[in-house]
């Protein structure tokens, strides 16, 4: 049996909203947006994908880079970049980003979509995991950027929505947090 990558390195286990899309989405060209030390990017790399991830974090750009190099991953490619440049530089099949976006500069975040989008290959999916904040459900932390009620959908008429959720999830300190999922297939 092929070893766990994720926990012989004491990374978290991908995001959980990544293992379910990775059952419909066959392997192709990734990009992990925000790819921290690589949870995300491993797994999919593991699952076969041709995955690039970016983080603006050089230290964890450099412990991703050195899972790769020691498991001779070659499927596998990590790069310092900033996201709210709204520059990719190649197309995908998958892009993924997970509780990334409200990290990022609130004035850039219309560019950084349609930049993925953009850059999404017709029947390509985006995956995007954002924290919001709602009038019933203000949000708890002082993220640079939240999402409205329904922001997320709307920027993505035209996609077909595979998925698409506003749920309210509970930390572990027991604040409650509303989240907006979205895996969104590009039709044209
Ligand atoms: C909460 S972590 C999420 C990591 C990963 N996506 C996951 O699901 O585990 C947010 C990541 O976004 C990265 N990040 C924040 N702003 C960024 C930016 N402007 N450009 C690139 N990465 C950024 C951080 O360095 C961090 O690794």
């Amino acid at each position: 049996m092929e070893v766990d990558l994720n926990s012989h390195y004491g990374l978290n286990p991908a995001h959980s909203e990544v293992v379910e899309a990775c059952k419909i989405i066959e392997p192709c060209n990734a990009l992990d947006m925000g790819c921290s030390s690589g949870r995300n990017t491993v797994y999919l790399g593991q699952l076969g994908f041709n995955v690039t991830g970016i983080d603006n974090n050089s230290a964890a750009i450099d412990m991703l880079k050195n899972i790769v190099i020691e498991q001779g991953m070659n499927n596998i490619k990590a790069h310092v970049h900033d996201i709210n440049n709204a520059c990719l530089d190649a197309d995908y099949g998958f892009i993924v980003c997970t509780v990334t976006l409200m990290f990022t500069e609130p004035s850039r975040v219309g560019a950084i979509i349609s930049d993925m989008q953009n850059h999404t290959l017709t029947g390509g999916y985006n995956l995007i995991v954002c924290a919001m904040s709602t009038e019933e459900q203000p949000c708890p932390v002082p993220f640079p950027f939240t999402l409205r009620a329904g922001q997320l959908s709307e920027v993505y008429e035209g996609w077909e929505l595979t998925k698409y959720n506003e749920d309210v999830g509970t930390m572990h300190n027991g604040a409650k947090l509303q989240f907006a999922t979205l895996l969104a297939r590009k039709t044209n």
